[in-house]
This record gives C-alpha cells, structure tokens and sequence, in this order.
C-alpha cells in the first residue's frame, strides 16, 4: 500500500511543481487590498503603472509579481518608505534599479506604516486584471495573433500529465483489487511500459512546445512592431495633425534640419493652450497637466513666478538599436520620402505605435526598391556622376545604400 501511495505522490509532485512556477502565488494573503488600492493611486500612479517593468514603464519601471522575485519584502518596505536612503546604504540591487532610470529619484514615503506598504505590495500582487496595463497591440497584428502563450502550453502539459496520472491510478486500483503485491520500482516499470505510447507523446509535446516558444520568443528580441505606448498626456494626433490639420513639421520642424524629428516642448503646445483650456474628450484634465510642466495658472492665466519646470516625460515608440544610424533630414528632405511612408497614418491615430517592424531588413528592402530623383539639388555635388549615370534608373541601392558603413558605426 505504502509504495503505491509513493508511486502516486512522485506523479502528483511533478503536476504541481510547474503549476508552482506559473501559477499565481498569493504571498501576502490577508493583507487589505482596497487599502493598498487607494494608496497606490494616490501615491504611486503618477510614476508607475502596472504591468510590465519596461512596457508599462512611466518615470519608474512598471510594477508587477516580479518584484517579489527580485526583492524581499523587507528591501521593498525599506524602500518604499525611503529610496534614496537605501540607494546611500549601499545596497547593490538598489543602486541598480536607480542606475537603470536615469537616476531619476522616487519620492520618499516615511509616513507608511509598514503595514500600508504591505497593503500596496498585496495590491500590486494581485490587482483587479482590467488594470493592468499591457501595451496595447491593435488588432491586424499577424506577429501577436498566431503566438500560442508559454502560459497555455505549460497547462496543456499539466492537463496532460494529470491524464496519466489518472490512468496510472487507475491501473493500480484495479491491480489493488487483484491482490496482486509489488515491489516499487517493479510497479513503477510496469506501468512505465504500459503506458509507454502517452509517456512518449508528452514528451515529444514537451520538446516540441519548447521549441516553438522559444523560436518565438527569440524573434520576438528588439523587434517592437505595434508598440503602442501609454503617454504621459493624452495626445492625440488625430485630433491635432488630422482634425485640426498642424502640419508635422510644426511640432516635428528638426526632421528637415536634423538627424532627429524631435518631440516639442510643452511651450510649443502652450502656443495655442494658453488659451485652449479645455478639450472635447478630456475636458480640461489632460490639458491641465501642460499647465504643469510649465508652471502655468489658468485662472489667472499667467506663469507662476521661479518655477522649476517639469518637463513631459513622452515615452519613446521608435527606437533604432545604438549600433544603426538613422537621419530624418536625409530622408524627408533629400530623398523626399513622407513621414507616413514609415510612420503610417499618423495623422488617424489617437495613440501613436510604431506601424513597421523597423529591422535591417526594412531599410534594406526600401533602399533595393526606390528610385532616387536624380533633378534633387543634394547630387549636384556629383554632377559628373549624375551626367554618367543619367540614362540609369538609380535605386538608393546604387548610391550605397546597401554599404554596411552607411547605417552602423
Ligand atoms: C516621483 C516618481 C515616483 C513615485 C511617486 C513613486 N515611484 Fe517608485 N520608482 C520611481 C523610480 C524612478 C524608480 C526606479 C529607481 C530609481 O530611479 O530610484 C522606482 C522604483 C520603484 C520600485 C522598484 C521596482 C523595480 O522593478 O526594481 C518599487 C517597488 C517602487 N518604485 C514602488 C513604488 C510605490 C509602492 C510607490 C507609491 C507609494 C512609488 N514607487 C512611487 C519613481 C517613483
Ligand atoms: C501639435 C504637435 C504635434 C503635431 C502637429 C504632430 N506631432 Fe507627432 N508627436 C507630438 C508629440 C507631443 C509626441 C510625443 C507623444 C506621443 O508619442 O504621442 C509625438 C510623437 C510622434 C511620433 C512617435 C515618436 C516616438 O516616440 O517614436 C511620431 C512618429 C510622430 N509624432 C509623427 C508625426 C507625424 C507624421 C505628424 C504629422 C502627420 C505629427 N507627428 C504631427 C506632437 C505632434
Ligand atoms: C496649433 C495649436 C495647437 C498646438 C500647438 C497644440 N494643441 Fe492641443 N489642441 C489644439 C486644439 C485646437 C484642440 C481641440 C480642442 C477641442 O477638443 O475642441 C486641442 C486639444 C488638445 C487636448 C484635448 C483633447 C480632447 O479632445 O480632450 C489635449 C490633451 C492637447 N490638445 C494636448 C496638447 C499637447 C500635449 C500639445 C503639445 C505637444 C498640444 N496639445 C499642442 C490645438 C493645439
Ligand atoms: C525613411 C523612414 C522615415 C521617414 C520618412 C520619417 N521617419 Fe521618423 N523615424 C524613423 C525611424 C527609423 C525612427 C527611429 C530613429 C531612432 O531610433 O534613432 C524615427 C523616429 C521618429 C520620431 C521619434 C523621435 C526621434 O527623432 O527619433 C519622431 C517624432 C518622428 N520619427 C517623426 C517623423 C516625422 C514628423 C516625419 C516626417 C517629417 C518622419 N518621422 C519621417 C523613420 C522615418
Ligand atoms: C521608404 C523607403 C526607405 C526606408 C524604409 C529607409 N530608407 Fe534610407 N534612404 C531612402 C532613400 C530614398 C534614400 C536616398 C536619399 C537621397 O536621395 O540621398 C535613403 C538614404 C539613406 C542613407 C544614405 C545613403 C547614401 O549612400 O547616402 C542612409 C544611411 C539610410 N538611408 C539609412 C536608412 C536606415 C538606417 C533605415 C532603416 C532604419 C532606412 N534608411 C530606411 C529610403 C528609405
Ligand atoms: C540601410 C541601413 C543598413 C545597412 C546598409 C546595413 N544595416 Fe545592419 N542594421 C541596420 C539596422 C536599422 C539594424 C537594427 C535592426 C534591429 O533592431 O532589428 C541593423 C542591425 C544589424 C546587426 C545586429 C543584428 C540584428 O539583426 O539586430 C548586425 C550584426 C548588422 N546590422 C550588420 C550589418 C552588416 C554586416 C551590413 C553590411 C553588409 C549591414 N548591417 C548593413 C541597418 C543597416
């Protein structure tokens, strides 16, 4: 009896021991949740959201389960109450996290108990799911819809192994009812063989899972196509490049001049909201956090006296890896390429995402493909070339377009 219970024991450990891993893990049960909820929103929410630590990253990384593998949970009171002080004792993990954001500080909270941050902690852990906030992916993304979750291929797995847990049980209580008796491992041999044709099916399934998420895991790496990040304000470009028709170049004007397009500065958008005070959508909440940056009073519609200004901390959709080089000017203005060529329609979208993949690939493929317009007054440097050339349909691929010079430093 006692081996046969081991027997069973052995299967239901190595059911349990994935679902230990994926499954949620409630580590700070009993604490007040609501209590948490309303601290945070108070308190935390204007620089962290939660969700992923770099998707949802605001001013601080985006908050989820995953601190509580990487901190313990006197390291997350301590800092909660008191980051810089942390940062100054010289804990390592502390520094890191404080490198990693720019040195930007997080505000000291030395009002908590130790039980309102526990309170928090059980909130981030388990918050109500429509909160969390996941980038957005629209829905013609191909590369998002035919990815089958690692989530779901570790439960088919354990459903799968519960199966032959069954039938193993099964097998023995039958055998329990023929008296037959035993040894362990001859037992256990047994039903290996006899169950041989699902041991081999899970594992091959097994490998096979593997395999494909980690394929897609893999090309998945800095490729960000769809990346729809939430703003720090509500801009909406559809509103103010397609309603209200403001040309690009009026918040974008260095794409012409320079290597960057540039974001503008909240005075730019204060050239028209300093009388603009309210919008149709939003009311006056989005537009008041303008008024922010700049330290600007509405009702008396004057700027606040030595104010220290706070710029819009924008999080960045595009973002070519270090070793590539990219020149707006070069494109837009020498070879006359619409910002909606890369960009898509801008101009329809209330949230700004990043349409192509922008990989190698990409700029390649363009430079193999476009004709250059030989007329345009940046070749007049190369007249004797253009004069040879000029019967030629020239691609940008012919002008060295395709050198690897070109684009990496
Ligand atoms: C003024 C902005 C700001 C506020 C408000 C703020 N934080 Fe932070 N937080 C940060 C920054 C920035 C970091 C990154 C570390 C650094 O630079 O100090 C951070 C880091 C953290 C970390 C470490 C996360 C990690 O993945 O390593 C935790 C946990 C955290 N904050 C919790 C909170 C909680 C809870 C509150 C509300 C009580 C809060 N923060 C309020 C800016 C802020
Ligand atoms: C009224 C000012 C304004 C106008 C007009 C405007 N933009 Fe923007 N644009 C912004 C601001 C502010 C951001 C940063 C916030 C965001 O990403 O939504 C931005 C962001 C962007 C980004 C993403 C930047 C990144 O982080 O990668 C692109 C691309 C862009 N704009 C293209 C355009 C194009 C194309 C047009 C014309 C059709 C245009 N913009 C018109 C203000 C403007
Ligand atoms: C050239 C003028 C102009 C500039 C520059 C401009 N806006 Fe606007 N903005 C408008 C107009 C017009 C509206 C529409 C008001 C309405 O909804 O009736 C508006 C509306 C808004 C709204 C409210 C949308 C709604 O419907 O609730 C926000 C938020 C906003 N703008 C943010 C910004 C930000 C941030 C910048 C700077 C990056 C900026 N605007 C620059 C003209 C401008
Ligand atoms: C040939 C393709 C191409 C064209 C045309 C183009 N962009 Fe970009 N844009 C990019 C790439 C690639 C990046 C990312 C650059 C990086 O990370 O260094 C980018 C980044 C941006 C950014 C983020 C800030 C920055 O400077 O990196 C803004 C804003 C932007 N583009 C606006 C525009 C506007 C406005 C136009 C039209 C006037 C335009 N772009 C035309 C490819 C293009
Ligand atoms: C939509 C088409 C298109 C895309 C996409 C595109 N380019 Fe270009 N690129 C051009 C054109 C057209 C020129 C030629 C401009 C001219 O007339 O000098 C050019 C020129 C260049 C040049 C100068 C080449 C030379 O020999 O002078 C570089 C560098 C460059 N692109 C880099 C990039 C990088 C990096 C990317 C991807 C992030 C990219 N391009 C994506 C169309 C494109
Ligand atoms: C038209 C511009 C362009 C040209 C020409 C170009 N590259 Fe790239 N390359 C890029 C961009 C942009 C990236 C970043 C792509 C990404 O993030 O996926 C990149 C990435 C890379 C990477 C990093 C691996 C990866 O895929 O992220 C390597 C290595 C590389 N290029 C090598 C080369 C070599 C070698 C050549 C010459 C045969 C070359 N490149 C020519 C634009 C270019």
């Amino acid at each position: 009896m006692f081996k046969k219970t081991t027997l069973h024991l052995f299967f239901i450990f190595w059911v349990f021991v994935p679902s230990f891993f994926y499954g949620q893990i409630e580590y700070l049960k009993g604490q007040n949740i609501k209590n948490g909820e309303e601290l945070f929103k108070a308190n935390c929410t204007s620089c962290h959201l939660l969700g992923d630590e770099k998707k949802a990253r605001l001013i601080g990384p985006g908050l989820n389960v995953e601190i509580f593998e990487e901190y313990t949970e006197e390291w997350l009171i301590s800092w909660v109450k008191n980051s810089s002080a942390v940062i100054e004792s010289g804990d390592e993990q502390a520094i890191a996290i404080f490198e990693e954001y720019n040195q930007s500080v997080m505000t000291a909270f030395p009002t908590f108990s130790d039980d309102d941050v526990r309170d928090i902690l059980a909130y981030i852990e388990t918050p109500p799911i429509e909160e969390v906030q996941e980038v957005v992916v629209s829905s013609d993304s191909e590369s998002e819809s035919n990815t089958l979750s690692s989530q779901t291929l570790v439960y088919i797995i354990v459903a799968l192994l519960v199966v032959l847990m069954f039938t193993g049980f099964l097998k023995n209580s039958l055998k329990r009812a023929s008296n037959i008796d035993e040894t362990f491992l001859e037992g256990l041999k047994k039903w290996i063989v006899s169950n041989v044709a699902i041991i081999v099916i899970v594992i091959i399934f097994g490998v096979l899972s593997f395999l494909v998420w980690g394929w897609q895991e893999l090309s998945k790496i800095g490729i960000r196509q769809n990346y729809k990040p939430k703003q720090p304000i509500e801009f909406s470009h559809k509103i103010h490049a397609g309603e209200q028709g403001i040309d690009c170049n009026y918040c974008h004007s260095s794409a012409r001049k320079s290597k960057h397009a540039g974001i503008p500065s909240a005075n730019v958008c204060m050239n028209c909201h300093a009388n603009i005070i309210e919008g149709t959508h939003t009311g006056t909440k989005e537009i008041a956090k303008i008024y922010e940056a700049v330290g600007y009073d509405v009702d008396t519609r004057t700027y606040k006296q030595d104010y220290e200004e706070k710029p819009i901390q924008w999080v960045r959709v595009h973002d070519l890896p270090d070793l590539s080089y990219f020149n707006h000017s070069q494109h837009v203005v020498a070879g006359k390429i619409e910002c909606q060529e890369c960009h898509g329609p801008v101009e329809e979208m209330d949230v700004v995402y990043q349409q192509e993949k922008l990989t190698m690939g990409w700029c390649i493929n363009c430079h193999r493909d476009t004709k250059i317009d030989l007329n345009n007054p940046y070749y007049h440097d190369y007249n004797d070339w253009v004069e040879k050339h000029k019967k030629a349909d020239l691609t940008v691929e012919n002008i060295g377009g395709l050198e690897c010079g070109k684009c990496h430093y």
